[in-house]
């Protein structure tokens, strides 16, 4: 198969590990932690795409807090200084180990890489900067200025726009499998990143999705 053009990337989930924040902070959080990251990270989710289904827009700063403070609330945490630390620390996620080596492995082949996150700009310079991301990665492309979430087709022009070029030359992999269902109903060459098992969903198999474990092997699956 051709060797594509670029690989862009999702940002959280994909390359940053987005239960990094409460793992940092998982003793003050006791027995409830990982249910609390895990009902953050969905109602963050939930609130983009209820959102940009009925039409409207609010950052993914002020987004991630306000699924924080449900998160918390509905486990009856009422700590506001937790809070306010769990929130600085998602700014500053830890990047996947395997996020680093396979950015620079493509880039030296001489691939176009980049990020395309919900995140907003702000909010994804610092954490591409905390994670040591920055020097491996051409663009970080936010939507926004879109004011719409993923999987918006119009989000994933993005990224085509940036490059110069068609979907099928550029590589898209999100370990979110909504995700790269929508980036494959733009056209994209879209890997699937399974860093936990699964079941497959959202037609992936159907769309004959590459799929992963891990980042190491992608340089080697796009010919770098
Ligand atoms: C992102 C979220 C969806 O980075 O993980 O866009």
């Amino acid at each position: 198969m051709l060797r594509p053009a670029a690989a862009v990337f999702d940002a959280y989930g994909t390359l940053l590990d987005v239960h990094a924040a409460v793992a940092r902070h998982a003793p003050r959080l006791g027995p409830q932690a990982a249910a609390v990251s895990a009902l953050w990270r969905q109602k963050q989710l939930e609130y983009t795409w209820i959102l940009s289904a009925a039409g409207d827009y609010e950052d993914f700063a002020a987004i991630t807090d306000r699924a924080l403070g449900f998160a918390l609330a509905a486990h009856g945490i009422g700590n506001a200084a937790l809070r306010d630390d769990l929130l600085a620390a998602y700014r500053r996620l830890d990047p996947f180990p395997d996020a680093a080596p396979a950015l620079a492995a493509l880039r030296s082949a001489g691939l176009g890489t980049a990020i395309l996150s919900n995140g907003e700009p702000a909010m994804l310079e610092e954490a591409v900067g905390a994670a040591g991301l920055a020097p491996l990665l051409d663009a970080v492309l936010s939507v926004h200025p879109l004011r719409r979430y993923k999987p918006a087709r119009e989000v994933y022009a993005l990224a085509t726009a940036r490059f110069g070029r068609q979907p099928h030359e550029i590589a898209f992999v999100s370990g979110n499998a909504w995700d790269a269902y929508g980036a494959a109903r733009s056209g994209f060459r879209v890997f699937h990143l399974r860093r936990a098992p699964g079941p497959a969903e959202y037609w992936l198999d159907d769309i004959a999705a590459g799929r992963l474990t891990t980042l190491a092997g992608l340089p080697h699956m796009l010919g770098a």
